[in-house]
């Protein structure tokens, strides 16, 4: 009896931890990301066109893109260069990120990946970088819609999903797979908080 409480209480905190992590990963946002953000809205409302509403897809492919970045410690050694760099702006050149993240990849075509590395992310150069190079094309175009970003040491990753159904950046069949999971871990938990 008392070792099965004891295995009991152990899964009770097992769920309870996992529960925290889930529920808590998404709101945990980084400030360079939020920074950015708001800086390109100032920017997309200065030229007239509707702010960047934050896209799920979005953010996880930049997420994992910029994980990707930093495990192959991605060099960001020349600033000039960064901007342009040797990965690609089409989404379809990180197919890990985009199978990580149950993307349809039927909806990836029309996205666009800015990845830029700024020493220390300085949030004037991060902006400018955005805002005054090749990239700012896309941050001046209103079939841009969504927004995902991520960043990760000097790397930031801005994934742009577009309006139209080849870049909309939809959810293949099994992307609720997770969130099912959790919902019946956390309804497990509720159901033994009752027994106790
Ligand atoms: C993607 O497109 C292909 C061919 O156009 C189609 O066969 C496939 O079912 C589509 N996938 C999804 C998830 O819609
Ligand atoms: C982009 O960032 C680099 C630093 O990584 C900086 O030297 C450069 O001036 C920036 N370019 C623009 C156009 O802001
Ligand atoms: C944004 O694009 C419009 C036309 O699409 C152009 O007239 C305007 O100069 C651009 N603005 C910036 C800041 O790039």
């Amino acid at each position: 009896m008392a070792a099965s409480s004891l295995k009991q209480r152990s899964q009770f905190l097992f769920v309870f931890v996992l529960a925290i992590f889930f529920l808590s990963h998404p709101v945990n946002s980084d400030d360079e990301a939020e920074h950015l953000l708001q800086d390109l809205n100032d920017f997309r409302t200065s030229v007239n066109l509707p702010a960047f509403t934050k896209n799920k897809n979005a953010h996880c492919v930049a997420k994992k893109i910029v994980d990707e970045m930093d495990d192959d410690d991605h060099p960001c050694t020349n600033p000039s260069s960064s901007s342009s760099g040797n990965k690609g702006t089409r989404l379809s050149d990180y197919p890990r990120a985009v199978s990580k993240c149950h993307i349809d990849t039927n909806t990836t075509s029309g996205a666009v990946v800015l990845p830029v590395c700024v020493a220390n992310l300085v949030p004037t150069l991060v902006l400018t970088n955005f805002t005054r190079t090749h990239f700012s094309r896309y941050i001046n175009d209103s079939s841009f819609t969504g927004i995902g970003i991520s960043s990760e040491d000097d790397w930031i990753v801005v994934v742009l999903a577009s309006n139209t159904q080849s870049g909309s950046l939809a959810s293949g069949a099994s992307s609720h797979g997770l969130s099912y999971y959790v919902v019946f871990l956390l309804l497990g938990f509720v159901a033994r908080l009752n027994l106790v």
